[in-house]
C-alpha cells in the first residue's frame, strides 16, 4: 500500500497526464483549422501517448492497493500564433512535466518507497525522449521560418507518426 502522501502525489500526476492529453488534443484541433493535417495527426498521437502515461499510473496505484481519485481537468489553451508557437508551448509543458516527475521521485526517495521509485524510473527516461523529440521539432520550425514549402514538408513527415503503446 502507498503512503497517503505518495497516493495523493500520484493522483495529482494522473491528473497532470490527462491534462497533457487534453491540451495536445486542443493543439490538434488548432492544427486542423490551420490546414496542417499532419501536425494535427502528430498531436493526436501525442494525446494517446499521454493517456497511456495516465493509465500506467492509474494501474500502478490500483496494483499497490491504493485509491485512484479523479479530479477536474483544467481547460486547455485554444489559440496559438503559429506552428512554432504551439511546439514552443509543448516543449515548455514537457519541461514542466519533467520537473513534476522529478519532484515525485524525490518524494518516493524521502518516503523510502522503493517500488514507486523504480516505477518512476520509466517516466524519467520517457521525459528525456519527449523533451528531445519536441526540441528537435522546435529547431526545425525555427529553420523553416516563413518558408511554406518547408512547413508543408514537415507537416507531411510528422503526419506519419503512429503511437504504439510499449509492451511494458
Ligand atoms: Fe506524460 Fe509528455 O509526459
Amino acid at each position: 500500500m502507498l503512503s497517503k502522501k505518495i497516493e495523493k502525489a500520484l493522483n495529482g500526476q494522473i491528473n497532470a497526464e490527462i491534462y497533457s492529453s487534453y491540451m495536445y488534443l486542443s493543439m490538434s484541433a488548432w492544427f486542423e483549422q490551420a490546414g496542417l493535417a499532419g501536425l494535427a495527426t502528430w498531436m493526436q498521437q501525442q494525446t494517446q501517448e499521454e493517456m497511456f502515461h495516465a493509465m500506467k499510473m492509474f494501474n500502478f496505484v490500483n496494483e499497490r492497493g491504493s485509491r485512484v481519485i479523479l479530479g477536474a481537468i483544467d481547460k486547455p489553451p485554444t489559440d496559438w500564433q503559429s506552428a512554432l508557437d504551439v511546439f514552443k508551448d509543448t516543449l515548455a509543458h514537457e519541461q514542466k512535466v519533467t520537473s513534476l516527475i522529478n519532484d515525485l521521485t524525490n518524494l518516493a526517495l524521502d518516503e523510502r518507497d522503493h517500488a514507486t521509485n523504480i516505477f518512476l524510473q520509466w517516466f524519467i527516461s520517457e521525459q528525456v525522449e519527449e523533451e528531445a523529440g519536441v526540441g528537435a521539432i522546435v529547431d526545425k520550425l525555427k529553420l523553416i521560418g516563413k518558408d511554406s514549402s518547408g512547413l508543408f514538408a514537415l507537416d507531411q513527415e510528422l503526419g506519419q507518426r503512429v503511437f504504439t503503446p510499449p509492451a511494458k
